[in-house]
């Protein structure tokens, strides 16, 4: 796991897009796993304006969501597939049929949740997986205690989270309590994860998967058993990291011997 701490969310997200950015331009029909949330949302941002300005293209790479809410279609602006076409890929050059959500309205969840896992097999596996993080520590929809081996499925969503997202919907409208989420397992296969945080209240889940035990309580810490994850941090998710000062330490030695 490298941590890499910024001063702030901004900087957070100019260095995830870089790192996007690098991914396409090495190998642009790459596959990437894609969060919504608050957190991606300016990466995606500086992603729309590279591909205007033709820096990058996504006319030959694919896209799959990490999670969508059971019971939402498309049209919904809670949805996450509304969500990925209004923050980015109504405004980038993918090909729409090359951008996937799990099917949060489809008859048979566990079914659509199987052929989700194959769709991610046959387009040979995520490359680069996008992900930020709960303030439970939970990764996609995958809550404390799923199981770290998990692949796609229906999750029930923790009374926290349900609330955290709360300030998405109006008081009156109808808010999923279940989501289809990528499992574990299944973010665990990607080549390359960049999680990414900002702000104090997830200073104790940063914390929690960086420095505590690997422990399904804390779904992310499963990310210090992946070979190549990122964790892209602003000073105040930071905040409580004990060795922090080491991570910034390490990495500004590699900003010198790279520069
Ligand atoms: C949601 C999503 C997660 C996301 C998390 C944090 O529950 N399912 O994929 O990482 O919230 O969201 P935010 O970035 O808004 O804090």
């Amino acid at each position: 796991m490298e941590v890499i701490v910024r001063k702030t969310s901004e900087e957070v997200s100019q260095l995830t897009a870089q790192m996007v950015c690098v991914q396409l331009q090495q190998k642009p029909q790459s596959v990437l796993g894609m969060a919504t949330g608050e957190s991606p949302k300016r990466t995606y941002e500086i992603l729309v304006e590279k591909c205007k300005a033709k820096q990058i293209s996504f006319s030959k790479a694919t896209c799959f969501s990490l999670d969508e809410y059971v019971g939402l279609d498309s049209s919904h602006p809670q949805s996450y597939r509304y969500y990925m076409n209004k923050n980015l890929y109504s405004h980038i050059d993918i090909e729409m049929q090359n951008t996937f959500v799990p099917d949060g309205l489809a008859k048979n969840l566990q079914q659509a949740a199987k052929e989700y896992e194959e769709k991610i097999v046959q387009s040979g596996g995520i490359d680069l997986q996008i992900l930020g993080i709960g303030r439970n520590g939970h990764i996609g929809f995958n809550e404390p205690t799923s199981s770290l081996a998990s692949r796609t499925r229906i999750k029930t969503l923790t009374e926290s989270t349900f609330k955290d997202n709360a300030r998405f919907f109006a008081p009156s409208e109808f808010q999923p309590h279940l989501a289809l989420t990528m499992g574990i397992e299944t973010i665990m296969e990607a080549k390359m994860i960049v999680l990414i945080a900002s702000g104090e209240a997830k200073a104790d889940a940063i914390k929690a998967m960086v420095e505590g035990p690997i422990t399904a309580i804390c779904p992310a810490s499963i990310l210090q058993y992946h070979p190549k994850t990122k964790v892209i941090i602003d000073e105040a998710a930071a905040s409580k990291l004990q060795l922090k000062s080491y991570y910034q330490w390490v990495r500004s030695q590699q900003e010198k011997l790279f520069s």
